[in-house]
């Protein structure tokens, strides 16, 4: 352990799971240093910020998080400010220029290095940028090596919930769509070994895991050749499948295209895969998709959608759309609506479009739609999507359904400590199919299946009782599988 400090560590997360588990990774490192967390970060010599650079939105709430911090080394001499993740790779040396107090700044690919540029920052008040290299300075082959996974052994009591894990199963995405920078910031797409997945997967079931889920940008484009074969997602979900100790398994985020019936298949036939996809659609016309380059037209979403329908009729499927993309009409909008309206997804999530440097929409297409009219397309689509969540979950009252119980609900985290807690509080777990159910049980539950019968819903939760108070270890051959 570094001297002079007080070895509380704050760290900020903002983005996706696969900054979750980025920040997660860096704790269980730090941690091994003898840092301790502290949620106050005013008590905390350390502090670091996770980033995302998908919005602009996103960056700004870091740039004045950083701006809060500039006079706070002058009482704390041994602090050390680090930025971290998607907006470390993608603006580099611009972080210092724009807060000077920052010490280090670590893209992506070079995480494992943060302890090491902790250290040096702290003990020889050296600055470091560590970056990987951009998409066009080098061979793919030395660009991807300067994209480290980051994959090191598990600190289980830093998951967010004992029993449910992230894996990474690749980094990078090689899709480059108009609007979006995680090309940059992630690198070259690499699937990890399946040998490296399995051996992770069966240390954290060791841990008391019972929920994986494997992450990629484009997760369902997996693929690795090994014996002249190529393993893809399909094989992969076999493979785990057997790894005893996890009840289900779960994969984000899916790419269109790559949706083949081999992986839909594999859903099916493996009782614990979740029967749920999150496959983004963007936007239902065909010019919007084309200018965002992703590389399908709605009919073959469409027709995509049928086959998940066909092969999977229980299953949930959410989606994302960008609303105000470059030239959108009304009539593009529309489009989208009819999508949402026709598939009726679980949950869709809804983004105005954010204009980032360094993508192909940002220098070549004009970001002419109006942030008003942003604003009220975003709105159209989330009435229309809650009123189907509504509607689809307002079917399951009086139904019952098998649920993953995740632990005490987050208002009853709120309200104190329900980890010791032996009598009933407010659970929270979810169905296969990915929907959100809150319960009245014991919080030792957490980590088992559950049977819970529904009896109202919001348009996001579903609200029920427990059948049984049951705990079971491996999948109930008790109870009927419903969702
Ligand atoms: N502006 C708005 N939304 C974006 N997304 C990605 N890039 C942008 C952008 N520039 C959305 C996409 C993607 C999700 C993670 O974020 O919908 O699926
Ligand atoms: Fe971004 Fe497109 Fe890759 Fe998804 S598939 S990460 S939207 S470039």
């Amino acid at each position: 352990m570094t001297i002079n400090h007080n070895g509380k560590l704050f760290i900020e997360t903002v983005g996706c799971q696969m900054n979750m588990l980025d920040s997660e990774l860096v704790v269980g490192a730090l941690r091994k240093e003898g840092y301790e967390l502290t949620s106050d970060i005013r008590e905390a010599d350390t502090i670091l910020f996770n980033t995302c650079s998908v919005r602009e939105h996103a960056e700004h709430k870091i740039y004045s998080a950083l701006g809060r911090l500039k006079y706070s080394k002058q009482t704390r001499p041994s602090q050390v400010i680090g930025v971290l993740g998607c907006m470390a790779q993608k603006d580099q040396e611009l972080v210092f220029q724009r807060a000077p107090h920052v010490d280090m700044v670590v893209g992506t690919g070079q995480l494992a290095e943060v302890p090491k540029l902790i250290e040096a920052a702290r003990e020889r008040r050296e600055r470091s940028l560590a970056v990987s290299l951009d998409r066009k300075e080098g061979t793919r082959l030395e660009v991807s090596d300067s994209f480290q996974s980051y994959d090191p052994l598990r600190e289980p009591e830093m998951r967010p919930s004992p029993h449910q894990a992230f894996v990474r199963i690749m980094i990078g995405c090689d899709k480059f769509c108009t609007y979006c920078v995680v090309p940059m910031t992630r690198g070259p797409e690499q699937s990890r070994p399946p040998r490296d997945i399995l051996h992770e997967v069966r240390v954290l079931a060791d841990q008391g895991v019972k929920e994986v889920t494997l992450l990629g940008q484009t997760v369902n484009s997996y693929k690795v050749n090994q014996d002249g074969k190529q393993f893809r997602l399909s094989d992969l979900l076999e493979s785990i499948h057997d790894v005893e100790g996890i009840l289900r398994l779960k994969f984000v985020t899916n790419f269109p295209k790559d949706m083949t019936d081999d992986l839909l298949q594999a859903v099916r036939d493996l009782p614990k895969c979740a029967q749920y996809l999150h496959v983004p659609a963007q936007s239902g016309c065909n010019e919007m998709l084309k200018r965002m380059k992703r590389g399908y037209t709605i009919e073959d979403y469409r027709e995509m959608f049928g086959r998940i329908r066909q092969t999977l009729p229980n299953a949930s499927v959410s989606s994302d759309f960008i609303v105000g993309f470059c030239g959108e009409t009304e009539e593009a909008h529309q489009k989208s609506l009819d999508v949402i309206r026709e598939c009726r997804f679980k949950n869709s999530f809804i983004f105005k479009y954010s204009p980032r440097p360094g993508t192909k929409a940002y220098d070549l297409l004009i970001d002419d739609i109006p942030e008003s009219v942003k604003k009220s397309r975003n709105q159209d689509m989330l009435t229309l999507q809650n009123q189907i969540s509504a509607e689809d979950n307002a079917g399951f009252i009086g139904r019952e359904v098998e649920v993953l119980v995740e632990g005490p609900s987050k208002s009853e985290v709120k309200r104190g400590d329900s980890s010791s807690a032996t009598g009933p509080v407010q659970l929270t777990g979810r169905t296969t199919c990915d929907r959100i159910v809150v319960f009245n049980g014991n919080p030792r539950l957490a980590g088992s299946l559950t049977t819970v019968s529904v009896e109202d819903c919001t348009p996001t939760t579903l609200i029920g009782s427990i059948v049984t108070q049951q705990v079971q270890h491996g999948s109930s051959p008790l109870l009927p599988i419903l969702m």
